[in-house]
């Protein structure tokens, strides 16, 4: 089957993501989000998202079937987020992904969230038609609120290798933390951003945990984020114990360096380990400045072909989870079973 019409559903965090693809084309990518809600408790709320999800899924497909010009009935397939995320906010969108298939007489595919960040890197919009996809084997590093995995991607739908992700918080939560620490508001990641600008990157030397070169010799890859971010609260304690002035700016760029400085140092050394000579960034913390210029730098230091895909399709979206299903179909995959479940911690 070639170039197949899917529509994607993706509810696993904050983001109600629907989006269609014709094969690798994209069609529509309609994005409703929760966050504002969760601002006020310091952090996404299960059960907030899950309601905001049962409130937006259905004027969110209506608005991306209208904007890709297309009937429902048209699609060939669903595919729909089915782990890992939040229990409750995947239940809503695999519920109506079963509900829509089961109407519409259409198969389903229930994919893997982390995979589909990769499958956005196959998005065109016709635009960028000149740019070619990105071969595989590839390593992808995603990073966001909720995640901080590095995958070995020898095949998108058949061969996709965990090789390590956080053993405490995600990247972007260690960066609303210590933004809260630096009273910004929630989500704190591009208020860091901003005062790191400004700020000098090597004032303080924050650790950089489960950084051993040895343990990467002997292929761990796990990341660790609640020392670093414990290290920057007490260090601001200390300064405001003492009476001393915080360098808001100063810290925010040395902790924002030895963020980037721990994902890339651990993405740089798998692509060197398993000699894969390819780097694709996705998830929300991509939007970070720093990240973005010590990735390219890095990867042209050591000959790697660095791909970050738009943001709009690096953040949470539908249109990933469309992406990856059409892979599914053109690669020859039987359809999901409709008694698939939601799993918040589903394995790649
Ligand atoms: O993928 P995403 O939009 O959604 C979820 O994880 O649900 O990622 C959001 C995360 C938040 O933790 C936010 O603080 C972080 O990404 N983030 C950033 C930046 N922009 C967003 N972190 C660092 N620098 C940024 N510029
Ligand atoms: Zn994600």
């Amino acid at each position: 089957r070639t170039d197949p019409l899917v529509l994607g559903i993706e509810t696993s965090c904050d983001e109600t993501g629907i989006g269609i693809v014709r094969g690798t084309r994209l069609l529509s990518n309609t994005i409703a989000s929760s966050m504002d809600e969760h601002a006020r408790y310091g952090g996404v709320v299960p059960e907030v998202a899950a309601r905001a999800h049962l409130d937006e899924l259905v004027p969110a497909i209506t608005a991306a079937v209208a904007e890709a010009g297309i009937r429902l009935d048209d699609v060939d397939a669903i595919a729909v987020t089915s782990g890992p995320g939040l229990s409750g906010a995947l239940m809503v969108g695999v519920g109506a992904a079963k509900a829509l298939a089961l109407a519409l007489n259409k198969p389903i595919y229930a994919v893997n969230h982390l995979v589909g960040h990769v499958g956005a890197d196959l998005l065109r919009t016709g635009t960028d038609d000149a740019e070619e996809p990105l071969e595989y084997p590839t390593i992808a590093l995603l990073v966001s609120g909720g995640h901080t995995s590095l995958l070995l991607v020898r095949d998108l739908t058949s061969d996709v290798e965990l090789l390590g992700e956080t053993i405490d918080d995600a990247a972007g939560e260690a960066f609303d933390k210590v933004a809260r620490v630096l009273g910004m508001p929630y989500p704190g990641g591009p208020h860091i951003d901003a005062a790191a600008l400004t700020g000098d990157p090597g004032a303080i030397r924050f650790p950089r945990g489960l950084s051993k070169q040895k343990d990467m010799a002997q292929h761990r890859y796990d990341f660790s984020f609640s020392g670093l971010k414990t290290s920057v609260a007490r260090w601001v304690e200390q300064h405001e114990d003492a009476g001393q002035p915080v360098p808001i700016n100063d810290v925010a760029a040395s902790f924002r360096e030895a963020v980037v400085d721990i994902l890339l140092t651990k993405a740089v050394a798998a692509c060197v380990a398993y000699d894969v000579p390819r780097l694709l960034l996705g998830g929300g913390v991509i939007a970070n400045r720093r990240l973005r210029e010590v990735a390219a730098e890095r990867a042209d230091a050591a000959g790697i072909v660095l791909r970050i895909p738009p943001l709009s399709l690096c953040t949470d979206n539908g249109a990933m989870i469309a992406a990856l299903g059409a892979q599914l179909i053109m690669a020859g995959h039987e359809p999901s079973s409709l008694d698939f479940g939601a799993d918040s911690t589903l394995p790649v």
